[in-house]
């Protein structure tokens, strides 16, 4: 495969679980490995949408930075940085924002959710898809590893960049969602869709006692230990499964269909399954905690590699539209 050019954006939001890491982390790991150019930013600005609080979000937005760092994504091989070190984005997302049609962004479901509930929205959430359309195409992003919920925002950049390149020449690359693959579903705790607002989520770097608490809290039924279980019907094992290669895992669904497997002992192997993937990474955590100089220093590092590609193309488009460069 020809060397791509792979951008994606990671909200500061909060503390990262099994779902983002089985559904994104994995996806961006795999990118990398593959050769193409990648560069994965922490969306700052975007974050201000959903938090008005300072010190959190400055704290969010390093503890992040830390996390990603810690579970492989590899300085010297791709570019981490924030969003806010490119504020160029945001003279890109005005200049776009004169060639977006209200309509496109009246469709879009974040806005239209709020609206929907009968609340009113701020302008930055309703223009929340051009600050991202911004962000793919001021480095030329031609791939965009994204979950399901992000295909409609992919889906208007490339409009958008189609309407501009079409009003002004052909300045800007369309990119192409990479939507990750719906096995990539991470059950949660309860069995719905692992995630932070379900609150039923299993945190990468939680303390110990807490990631036990979590798994331990996975739902079951009430079957005895004796009786046989159909596998395909039971919420520990679909999480077992994650850690679990596929021989490894015919092994455990025959137990289950056998009887005399208890959900406590899936529970343990779970927990063993985690320490063991993830002790590397925790231990990594702790030690960038340790070391915020280092982490900064990677993001500036980030910032500068992706301002080398974002400068350029922003001088293209003021030309391309008539803006004299400041
Ligand atoms: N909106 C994305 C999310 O909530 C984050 C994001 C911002 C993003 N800018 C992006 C993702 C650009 C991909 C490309 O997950």
């Amino acid at each position: 495969m020809t060397e791509q050019t792979v951008l994606s954006g990671i909200q500061p939001s909060g503390n990262l679980h099994l779902g983002n890491y089985f559904g994104a982390v994995q996806l961006f790991l795999d990118l990398i490995a593959s050769g193409h150019r990648c560069y994965y930013f922490l969306a700052n600005y975007h974050a201000l949408t959903s938090l008005r609080d300072r010190t959190r979000l400055l704290e969010l937005t390093r503890n992040t930075a830390a996390d990603y760092l810690a579970l492989g994504l590899d300085p010297d091989r791709c570019a981490i940085y924030r969003q806010s070190d490119l504020p160029e984005v945001c003279e890109l997302q005005w200049i776009l924002s004169t060639v977006t049609p209200m309509g496109l962004l009246e469709r879009c479901h974040a806005y239209k959710d709020k609206i929907s509930q009968g609340l009113s929205a701020d302008h930055g959430l309703f223009s929340y898809p051009v600050l991202q359309a911004a962000d793919i195409l001021i480095v030329r992003a031609n791939r965009v590893p994204v979950g399901q919920d992000q295909k409609q925002h992919v889906e208007v950049t490339r409009d958008i960049a189609q309407l501009f390149n079409n009003s002004y020449g052909d300045v800007l690359t369309i990119p192409e969602p990479h939507i990750r693959p719906e096995v990539a579903v991470v059950p949660g705790r309860d069995g719905r869709k692992m995630s932070k607002s379900y609150s039923n989520t299993i945190e990468l770097f939680a303390p110990e006692p807490e990631v036990r608490r979590q798994i331990m809290s996975i739902v079951t039924d009430s079957a005895a230990v004796a009786d046989p279980k159909d596998p395909d019907r039971i919420l520990v094992y679909s999480i077992l499964k994650l850690f679990t290669p596929p021989d490894a895992q015919a092994e455990w669904a025959d137990r289950f269909r056998r009887g005399g497997l208890g959900y406590g002992e899936v529970k343990k192997a779970i927990l063993e399954s985690f320490m063991e993937k993830f002790g590397p990474a925790r231990r990594k955590r702790q030690e960038l905690e340790q070391h915020p100089d280092y982490v900064e220093e990677v993001l500036r590092r980030g910032a500068a590699q992706a301002r080398q590609v974002g400068l350029p193309l922003m001088r293209q488009v003021r030309d391309a539209v008539g803006i004299p460069d400041p």
